[in-house]
């Protein structure tokens, strides 16, 4: 378990300052895999160096397990090395002048808490199993694969059997094929241990596919936790909406129960008291046929272009002068660029922002 409260972090810089982390509260349950998901610069990397100990925040507290390991206003901090944790980085940081065993052997022979080498051999063994390295525990770093240099990195991590794994952008040197490969190892390896897992991550992909749940973080502060679904599904505001995936947007104004757009009334559920809104929806959403359903929020469009992916079809759509992006794994026959069409929101599906 990881429980952060009150966190803030601020580097100074000359006359400058930046609130890195500013007023964090979050808790990581036992076994659960959260990640911090935001843009570069909005405060992933701090907050994780802060339950790390490698970097000393000004305010609130950090517990790991039933541990405080930091409160700065009471000047209580434990040391990184005292911490119980495993930590992975963007860069593999493996040591390219030894083997893979030293690599994943060097944080257990040294230090305090230094193993006998039968114990160290175990352990190393234990992990490179994990990851499947066990064959190559002699080869020299260099003679690695990106994919293979992450994971030797991910079996150091798991070898002192930490109680949590932080990791930071783990996969984004890897290319697209292998970093997918890599994404699902680490989840099944993190699922099948029991182990907490904290990662930061600036993909919202990749946050979907690994997280029990996900903090979106902007400027320092998390703008709404939970799970990928919820967030995808019903974010609080536009921000985590746009962040999690492509959503239309429309601005509009209440009138007579419904709201009032450049192309015509859509139905939906209205907050009390709103009157300018924006109306979102995302593209895979959005219902295109060639025959009036006769349904409501249903309008006349036409087919600005059609853009075949593979496994979904995108359309452009025009409604009045407005664009509308739909995407769809059925295409109807017939779908065409130059087509009129109905289009059709529908009203559980359109997400509603008051301006
Ligand atoms: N050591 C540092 N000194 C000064 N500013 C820093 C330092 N580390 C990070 N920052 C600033 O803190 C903010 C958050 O950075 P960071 O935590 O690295 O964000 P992320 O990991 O989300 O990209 C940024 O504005 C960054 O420039
Ligand atoms: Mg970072």
């Amino acid at each position: 378990m990881i429980s952060i409260h009150a966190l803030k972090k601020i580097f100074r810089t000359g006359k400058d300052s930046v609130r890195a982390v500013d007023g964090v509260d979050l808790r990581v349950e036992q076994k659960e895999f959260f990640v911090l998901l935001g843009l570069s610069g909005s405060g992933k990397t701090t907050l994780l160096r802060c339950v790390a100990g490698l970097e000393k925040p000004e305010a609130g507290e950090i517990h790991l397990a039933d541990h405080c390991v930091n409160a700065p206003e009471r000047g209580w901090f434990v040391s990184p090395e005292d911490r119980a944790i495993g930590m992975v980085f963007q860069s593999y940081a493996v040591w390219p002048h030894m083997t893979v065993f030293e690599n994943v052997a060097f944080p257990l022979a040294r230090g305090k808490r230094k193993l006998p080498p039968a114990r160290v051999k175990e352990r190393v063994k234990r992990a490179l199993d994990l990851v499947q390295l066990g064959a190559l525990a002699d080869r020299p770093v260099p003679f690695l694969s990106g994919g293979q240099q992450q994971r030797v990195a991910l079996a150091r991590a798991l070898a002192v059997e930490p109680q949590v794994l932080l990791m930071d952008e783990p996969l984004s040197n890897l290319d697209a094929r292998l970093r997918e490969e890599v994404r699902d190892e680490i989840r099944n390896l993190t699922k099948t241990l029991g182990i907490t897992t904290l990662y930061v991550t600036h993909d919202q992909v990749e946050a979907m596919a690994l997280a029990d749940r996900i903090a979106v973080m902007s400027q320092g502060k998390i703008l709404q936790i939970g799970r990928p679904r919820d967030l995808y599904h019903f974010p609080q505001s536009r921000s985590v909406g746009e962040f999690l995936g492509a959503m239309n947007q429309f601005e509009g104004a209440v009138h007579a129960g419904a709201v009032t757009t450049t192309f015509g009334a859509i139905r939906c559920a209205i907050p009390e008291g709103a009157s300018e809104i924006t109306l979102a929806i995302r593209p895979e959403d959005v219902y295109v046929s060639r025959t009036a359903g006769g349904e409501i929020n249903e309008f006349r469009a036409q087919i600005a272009a059609q853009i075949f992916l593979g496994d979904i079809t995108a359309y452009d759509l025009t409604i009045k002068g407005s664009k509308l992006r739909a995407k769809t794994t059925r295409a109807e026959p017939g779908l065409e660029a130059g087509s009129d069409v109905y289009v059709r929101l529908p009203v559980d599906k359109i997400k509603v922002f008051p301006r």
